[in-house]
C-alpha cells in the first residue's frame, strides 16, 4: 500500500536517478581517500556552500556534533537559541562528546536577536567557562527562515570576538529557495554548515560538513575517531550529487505545495494557522477549536493511508516533500473533512 506521508521531509524515497546512478557509481576506499565519486561529491559540496573543504557525514547530527567537537576543547561554552536541534535533538551529544557547557537563549519564534548573542559571550573571567563556538539554524525546525541580515550581524559580532561560527544548515537548500539567495551567500555568514542531502534532497543518507581546508582536516581525523570513516561511500555520494545539482532546485515545490496544503487546511472550520509562518515546506497548525482528538485524528488518517505525526507542544506538523503531489493534498483535506464530519 502507498502511504501519503507528512511526519517529515526525512521520509523522501531515492530517486529512480539516484538508485540507478548508486548502482553504477566508481568506488574505492575513502579512509584512503580512494573513492572518486565520493571525491566529486565533496568537491561539489564545498563549491556549493563557498567553502575551501567538505567531508561526508552519515547524518545531520553527526556533522553538527563533528563541528562541535572540532571548533572547540572541553570545558568551553557554546552559545545556541534554546530550541534549536543541537539543543533539544541531538541526545545531549555536545556535552557527551565534546565536553562542552551550552549556554542557550531565547530568541524570538527562535531567531536569535544579535544583541542577545554579544551578551552572552563570556568576559575573561575566573569563573567562567570560556566561549567557544556560536551554533545559528537556518531554516530553524520551525520552518522559519532566519532573516540574511541577522545572520550577518551574529557573524559580526563573533568575529570581534574571534569566534567561529556554525550554521546548522540541515535544510539550508530551503532556506535558500525562501529567501531567493544561494546557499552560498547564506554560508557567507559562517565558519563551517552542516546540510542535509537526506531530507528534502531525497537521498537516501547522509549529511556534509564543510569550512576551511585546515578545519576539515581535523573534521575528518575526529570523524574517523567516531567510527565514521567510511569505505567505498561511493554509492551513497553518487546518490548526494544528483540531490545538490537536481533536487534543490525543485524544493520551491514543496513550498508552494506547503502554502497550498496550508490554504486549505483553513477550510475545516476551528483549524488555526498563520499562513506568514508557511515558509519552507513545513506547515503548524491548531486544531484545538475543532475538538477533535489529534492522536484520534491520526490514527483516522492512517486508515485512510496518511501518516502524520501527534500534536507537540499544541501544533501538529505536516511536512511536503518529493513524495507528496497537489493531489495527495486534496486527498487529505478531504479525508480530514470527512474524519472531522464536515461533509
Ligand atoms: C534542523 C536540523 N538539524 C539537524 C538535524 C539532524 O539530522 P539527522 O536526522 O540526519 O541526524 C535535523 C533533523 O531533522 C534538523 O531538523
Amino acid at each position: 500500500m502507498r502511504y501519503i506521508d507528512f511526519r517529515s521531509d526525512t521520509v523522501t524515497m531515492p530517486t529512480k536517478e539516484m538508485r540507478m546512478a548508486m548502482s553504477e557509481a566508481l568506488v574505492g576506499d575513502d579512509v584512503y581517500g580512494d573513492d572518486p565519486t565520493m571525491n566529486e561529491l565533496q568537491e561539489l559540496a564545498a563549491r556549493t556552500v563557498g567553502k575551501e573543504a567538505a567531508i561526508f557525514v552519515t547524518s545531520g547530527t553527526m556533522g553538527n556534533q563533528l563541528s562541535v567537537m572540532t571548533h572547540t576543547n572541553r570545558g568551553e561554552e557554546i552559545i545556541v537559541e534554546q530550541d534549536c536541534h543541537i539543543v533539544q535533538h541531538e541526545v545531549g551529544a555536545a556535552a557527551v562528546l565534546s565536553g562542552v557547557n551550552i549556554k542557550a537563549i531565547k530568541g524570538e519564534n527562535s531567531i536569535m536577536n544579535p544583541s542577545d548573542v554579544r551578551k552572552a559571550i563570556r568576559e575573561d573571567d575566573i569563573h567562567y567557562p570560556k566561549t567557544g563556538l556560536i551554533c545559528i539554524e537556518n531554516a530553524l525546525s520551525n520552518g522559519l527562515v532566519v532573516p540574511l541580515n541577522i545572520m550577518k550581524e551574529i557573524y559580526t559580532i563573533a568575529k570581534h570576538h574571534d569566534l567561529p561560527v556554525h550554521l546548522d544548515g540541515a535544510r539550508v537548500f530551503n532556506a535558500a529557495t525562501y529567501l531567493g539567495v544561494t546557499v552560498e551567500e547564506i554560508c557567507e555568514s559562517t565558519d563551517s554548515v552542516t546540510f542535509c542531502l537526506s531530507k528534502g534532497l531525497c537521498a537516501p543518507i547522509g549529511s556534509i560538513l564543510a569550512g576551511s581546508k585546515v578545519f576539515i582536516e581535523k573534521a575528518k581525523k575526529n570523524r574517523k575517531l567516531l567510527g565514521g570513516g567510511l569505505r567505498q561511500s561511493g554509492i551513497l555520494a553518487a546518490a548526494g550529487i544528483l540531490a545538490i545539482n537536481d533536487m534543490s532546485k525543485r524544493l520551491h515545490i514543496d513550498h508552494e505545495n506547503a502554502r497550498y496544503l496550508a490554504k486549505r487546511l483553513t477550510e475545516i472550520e476551528g483549524i488555526k494557522l498563520d499562513i506568514s509562518k508557511v515558509q519552507i515546506n513545513m506547515v503548524f497548525f491548531n486544531i484545538t477549536e475543532t475538538g477533535f482528538d489529534p492522536n484520534l485524528l491520526v490514527k483516522k488518517l492512517f486508515e485512510k493511508g496518511i501518516k502524520s505525526n501527534g500534536e507537540e507542544n499544541g501544533l501538529m506538523r505536516f511536512v511536503t516533500n518529493n513524495d507528496v503531489s497537489k493531489g495527495d493534498i486534496d486527498f487529505t483535506i478531504n479525508c480530514m473533512k470527512e474524519i472531522m464530519n464536515e461533509i
